[in-house]
């Protein structure tokens, strides 16, 4: 049985907010962002969007793609470290959007990783036989959990969602493997301490102490990610009986340029065969790898049968891999 990607989709907030305007928040420059991450601008969104506005346009494109219509779904899985809500879920709220009367909707949490962890849920989905159609999506908005008085943090996150269709058939772009790994050791290297049942949000000291933001050890987490992000792509590779030479396109989460570079380097994937946007959109955590695989889609970036090697790392640590034939 073969797993097929028959749709891809993505969704951005219209309002962009450029380096130059970060410097008139924090002590910053777009000299020093744009050498320290690649990014130039990001996408902030405004009244009346949300983590599901972004899900739900995200997978309608998807779907539309697929020429699925959204009763057909057996499954809707959403990642996000920003749901509309902390329960219900926010892929039920999707489901309700869509009209996806026929689907089970549960949320992922695996941070920046949680679309490579949805896609490696739907995998085992699709071959036990449990599900034939399924809609993955990653979709956060960032920009709400972000400390706008945190230079270290602030410029690097943006908001968006991306979405793909799996389905258990024969045809192109198939789904080769998933991997997943964890490493709960450094859980506290990169995390939102307050609005959980440690610090609620209902404690006057969880929004004194500033609990409610985004709290990273920035280089400590940049040594982990060039590592495990390699790790995880030699694993792919293996799984498939590849080479790095056989990648014809890498989409890495889309956290830091230098992650990239050292990542591509260790594996020896030059800039030509990497498909990159965090200049345009920052770092959108689960969004960014499927807004980036449907930038290369609807761009005809990626050549028919090549391999496209996908791979992400962030909070928990959480990390993985995907291989796709296309
Ligand atoms: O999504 C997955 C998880 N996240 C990541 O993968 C992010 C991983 N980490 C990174 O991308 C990088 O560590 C950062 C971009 C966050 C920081 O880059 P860095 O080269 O590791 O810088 P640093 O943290 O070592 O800071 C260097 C200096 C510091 O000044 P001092 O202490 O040397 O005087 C910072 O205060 O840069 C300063 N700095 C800034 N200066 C201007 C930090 N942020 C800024 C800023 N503008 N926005």
């Amino acid at each position: 049985m073969n797993i097929r990607i028959t749709g891809t989709g993505s969704a951005l907030p219209g309002r962009i907010l450029t380096n130059a305007e970060l410097e008139t928040l924090v002590d910053t420059s777009d000299e020093w962002i744009t050498t320290r991450t690649g990014i130039k601008e990001r996408r902030i969104a405004g009244e009346g969007e949300y983590t599901s506005t972004f899900a739900a346009e995200a997978g309608r494109n998807a779907l539309a793609m697929a020429g699925v219509d959204p009763r057909e779904l057996d499954l809707i899985i959403l990642s996000t470290v920003t749901p509309d809500f902390p329960f219900p879920s926010t892929a039920c709220i999707v489901q309700d959007m869509l009209g996806a009367v026929n689907a089970t909707a549960f949320d992922i949490s695996a941070a920046c990783s949680g679309f490579i962890y949805g896609l490696s849920v739907a995998e085992k989905y699709l071959r036990s036989g449990s599900a034939k159609k399924i809609l993955i999506i990653g979709s956060e908005v960032l920009s709400r959990i972000v400390n706008w008085k945190d230079r270290n943090t602030c410029v690097l996150f943006g908001d968006g969602a991306g979405a793909v269709v799996l389905e258990a058939s024969e045809g192109n772009h198939q789904l080769c493997s998933t991997h997943t790994f964890s490493n709960g050791a450094h859980w506290n290297l990169l995390y939102q301490p307050g609005s959980g049942s440690r610090h609620p949000a209902t404690d006057s000291r969880t929004i004194d102490g500033e609990m409610l933001h985004i709290t990273m050890e920035g280089n400590e987490v940049f040594k982990h990610a060039v590592r495990a992000m390699e790790e995880a792509s030699l694993k792919a590779l293996e799984a498939n009986g590849l080479v790095a030479d056989d990648i014809s396109l890498l989409i890495p989460h889309q956290a830091n340029r230098r992650i990239i570079d050292a990542t591509a380097k260790r594996l020896g994937i030059e800039a030509d065969r990497q498909y990159t946007n965090l200049h345009r959109y920052g770092n959108t955590s689960s969004a960014s790898i499927p807004i980036a695989l449907d930038e290369a889609n609807r761009l005809n970036v990626i050549k028919p049968g090549g391999k496209v090697l996908l791979v992400a790392f962030g909070g928990g640590f959480a990390y993985g891999s995907a291989l796709i034939t296309w």
